[in-house]
């Protein structure tokens, strides 16, 4: 069904222009609401609220914790009212279904993560969410139907902030990594994720169980992730909507140094094995490797922890983190397996660990859905430009399974991971509206 569309929403840009292209199922476009998945937005942001430095509204909701479960369990009440059927697989991801018109169809898939950094913002995540919920029900209440099904997906643990690394309900569903990779993986508490996620799903148990995306089941049709865009491009470029191109590639290390704790007054200097010195050497030996004239490279270590953490003790041990990224698989296959050997020559007196945690190869996304996200932008007046990611996201490892794409909105300043985060209740419901509109195409195909 096609109609140019004429009204002037919230938004306060007129659609259907000429040569801006046609806005398909107008009706849904137009019930997307700008008031009520802001109120969502805000109803999901007081889950682990907390005030940043500048008394910036902050949110602090880790994965598989009693704080993530009643953001989901809103959720599901909000997607149960209008008829969806929540379910959840053996990862603790989360799903909630609209039927097609037509049996036995793969669905499309829309969503993103509703973990949270530790001190994060109130968008990262949970809009793609809630965006796919108010796609659906502008749907819905337009009373369009779709061929086939459209499931919103909620991934567990999209961040690695609790429990190391990222995106493993999508790299599980997606079959990148056996379901039990990470079952060992420890949390700041101990805390083991395979433990925390068997007993996430035992009071999640009411919910219906699925199989586990591709490895227990079909693939999907597509898939959609609406996101923030967390850089400054779109805002300083006056423009409404990213239509992602692809994601750069990520890589996570885990180094641990392991030397012997010493009196700081009496042990000589030159006798000690001393972890943070070590760790200071190693870090300056990468950032010489990590140089890039460019500043397209980028490399952070974000994450220490020494013990005994004592002001006159010698550190006995060090971990620390090395998150790695570049758009160019070439640079980062070389780059980052030169880490190793990088570290190992600078240390002097530790032991020296590398573990690699976290592997995520640039991806391109599909024609279908760049250009349906492109022609929803277009047919509805917005301004967007095409645009790689430099986050990553849950989309990476759809790419392999489904013709896969993302919609970024503007960021305040660009700023994210960070309590500071903002995108206005205008920006979140045009990117709203453009997906609701790709879904309805996707959806229609
Ligand atoms: C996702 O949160 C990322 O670190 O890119
Ligand atoms: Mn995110
Ligand atoms: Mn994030």
């Amino acid at each position: 069904m096609t109609a140019p569309a004429r009204a002037r929403f919230s938004g306060g840009k007129q659609w259907g222009s000429v040569g801006m292209g046609t806005v398909v199922a107008p009706n849904a476009v137009a019930a997307v609401s700008e008031a009520r998945q802001w109120d969502r937005l805000m109803a999901l942001a007081r889950i682990g609220a907390f005030a940043g430095a500048d008394g910036s509204p902050g949110v602090n909701r880790p994965c598989l914790t009693p704080l993530d479960r009643e953001a989901r369990r809103l959720l599901i009440g909000w997607g149960q009212a209008i008829g969806l059927a929540a379910s959840v697989d053996p990862l603790g991801n989360l799903f909630l279904r609209r039927e097609g018109t037509e049996r036995g169809l793969a669905p499309v898939l829309a969503g993103s993560h509703m973990d949270s950094q530790p001190a994060g913002g109130r968008f990262d995540g949970i809009w793609g969410v809630v965006a796919a919920l108010e796609a659906v029900q502008a749907l819905h209440e337009a009373g369009q139907r779709t061929r086939r099904p459209i499931e919103i997906v909620a991934w567990t643990n999209e961040e690695g902030g609790r429990f190391a690394p990222g995106c493993m309900g999508s790299m599980a569903y997606a079959g990148f990594k056996p379901a039990g990779s990470w079952d060992a993986v420890t949390d700041g508490d101990g805390i083991r994720f395979g433990d925390a996620l068997r007993e996430h799903l035992r009071l999640e148990a009411d919910l219906p169980r699925r199989p586990l995306g591709v490895v227990e089941g079909p693939a999907p049709h597509a898939y959609v992730e609406a996101h923030i865009e967390q850089g400054p491009v779109l805002e300083r470029e006056g423009l409404d909507i990213g239509i992602v191109t692809g994601i750069q590639g990520s890589r996570w290390f885990l180094v641990e140094l392991t030397g012997e704790s010493a009196h700081a007054g009496t042990a000589p200097v030159s006798l000690r094995r001393d972890a943070v010195q070590d760790m200071v050497r190693a870090i300056t030996a990468l950032n010489a490797l990590m140089e890039d004239p460019t500043d397209v490279l980028r490399f952070t270590v974000a994450r220490i922890e020494v013990a005994p953490n004592s002001s006159n003790s010698v550190a006995e041990t060090v971990r620390f983190t090395i998150d790695f990224r570049h758009p160019d698989k070439a640079v980062l296959l070389q780059r980052g397996d030169a880490i190793d050997a990088t570290i190992r020559a600078a240390v002097r007196n530790c032991d020296v660990t590398v573990t690699e945690r976290f592997h995520a190869l640039p991806v391109e996304f599909a024609p279908e859905v760049t250009e349906a996200v492109a022609r929803a932008a277009a047919a509805q007046g917005l301004g967007a430009r095409r645009m790689p990611s430099g986050a990553f996201h849950d989309a990476q490892f759809m790419v392999p399974l489904c013709p896969t794409g993302m919609i970024f909105v503007p960021s305040r300043r660009g700023i994210s991971h960070n309590p500071a985060e903002y995108s206005s209740p205008e920006q979140l419901a045009r990117g709203a509206r453009v997906l609701a509109q790709v879904l309805w195409e996707l959806a229609s195909g």
